[in-house]
């Protein structure tokens, strides 16, 4: 039989209908494409319009008569959106690591301030305040203090001068300092630290005593983790501040960490209770270092209980008399202490890693919001 085309003829013919339908299939499946990328930039930016009626946390924590803050590192303020959502949403930074011993006072006769000059200069020209982290601590210590072999008046030499020389730079301008960090064990007893060894247990107090000196009208915390609710470590802390207290020493306040995880919520009536008998000391409680980790990758389900514990210490911190201010260790899960130091952990913060708002920063804004609506 005589073909009308050859078998070549007809393989061309297929193989040029395939590379046309291809050709169809790519131009409408781009236009698809297309479609969905605007409509996506449209719900981008009507989410944008929408977040940008959502007051600031700042604003609405203002209006209900707290500070709310993050702590902070220096290096990472050159990075515009760390930089713009820190200024947006908060009044009040902790210096993370920058005023610790080792940092800013490596060797004996050597202070580095520059870290810490930028964490306050970006404060004053936002409007925040600081917190000071922190005088004296086990951590974190250069060698020549950990190695050092020093009479007792020499080390109290050493402290009095470090104590006197970081606090006396930025009087004015440091609003509250966490004088003494973590001098309770996890059983109570005073731990066992170099400045116990070197000086005895009155370090506490001359600490708070220099500190007072060297910028009279500075707030003076006692900072400590575990301390927050009911317990043998939060007794000895309770302990530990109504002596200092009764005994004259200038001390204003107790910082609260709060390092939770998500597998072990805190009791938050026994949180509440203690804030209570703090008060009736005259103390003034502040909510120093939240953070809520949770095993990674985060479910859904896990970010709303995380959103939950967020609101919850919250309300407790509104609820209290003498809670001056609710400060998250870090605000965004692109930089924060977790995944390094609980392998396994992470998403502990009310950012994600790209400075979208979580669950859990919605829930502060609707705590806040329905409060200032209340007033
Ligand atoms: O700065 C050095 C750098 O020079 C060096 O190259 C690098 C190598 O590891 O280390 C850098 O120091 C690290 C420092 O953070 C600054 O990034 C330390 O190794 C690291 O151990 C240190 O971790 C800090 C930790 O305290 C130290 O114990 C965390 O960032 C900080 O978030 C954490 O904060 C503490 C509070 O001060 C007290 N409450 C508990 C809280 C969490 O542990």
């Amino acid at each position: 039989m005589h073909l009308f085309f050859s078998k070549k003829d007809l393989a061309l013919g297929i193989v040029l209908g395939v590379v046309i339908g291809l050709v169809l299939g790519y131009v409408v499946s781009t236009r698809d494409i297309d479609d969905l990328k605007s409509q996506i930039s449209n719900l981008q930016s009507q989410i944008e319009q929408i977040r940008e009626l959502i007051p600031p946390l700042r604003t609405l924590a203002e209006e209900n008569g707290i500070l709310i803050g993050s702590a902070v590192t220096a290096s990472y303020l050159t990075e515009a959106p760390y930089a713009q959502t820190l200024s947006r949403e908060f009044d009040i930074l902790t210096t993370e690591n920058a005023l610790k011993f080792e940092p800013v006072h490596p060797s004996r006769d050597q202070y580095t301030f520059g870290d810490a000059d930028a964490i306050v200069s970006f404060a004053e020209a936002n409007g925040m305040k600081v917190r000071g982290h922190t005088l004296v601590w086990h951590q974190q210590l250069p060698g020549w203090i950990t190695q050092g072999t020093f009479t007792r008046e020499e080390w109290k030499t050493i402290l009095h001068d470090h104590i006197t020389t970081v606090v006396s730079r930025y009087k004015r301008r440091i609003y509250a300092w966490d004088v003494v960090n973590e001098a309770i064990d996890d059983d109570g007893s005073l731990r066992n630290t170099v400045w116990l060894q070197g000086i005895g247990p009155e370090y506490i107090r001359l600490a708070f005593e220099w500190a007072h000196e060297a910028d009279p009208q500075a707030l003076l915390f006692y900072n400590d983790y575990g301390a927050s609710g009911s317990g043998v470590k939060s007794d000895a802390v309770y302990n530990l501040v109504k002596n200092l207290t009764e005994s004259g020493v200038p001390i204003n306040g107790v910082g609260l960490q709060m390092h939770i995880s998500l597998e072990s919520p805190p009791v938050f009536g026994d949180i509440a209770a203690n804030f209570e008998r703090l008060n009736d000391l005259g103390l003034e409680v502040q909510v120093t270092e939240l953070d809520v980790r949770l095993r990674t990758p985060a479910t859904t389900e896990d970010l709303t209980q995380q959103a939950n514990i967020y609101r919850n210490m919250l309300e407790v911190c509104l609820s209290a008399d003498n809670c001056t201010a609710f400060v998250m260790w870090g605000f965004t899960d692109k930089y924060s202490w977790i995944p390094a130091a609980n392998p396994g952990y992470g998403s502990a913060l009310i950012f994600d890693e790209s400075y979208n708002p979580k669950s859990a920063y919605f829930a502060l804004i609707s705590v806040l919001a329905e409060r200032s609506n209340q007033d």
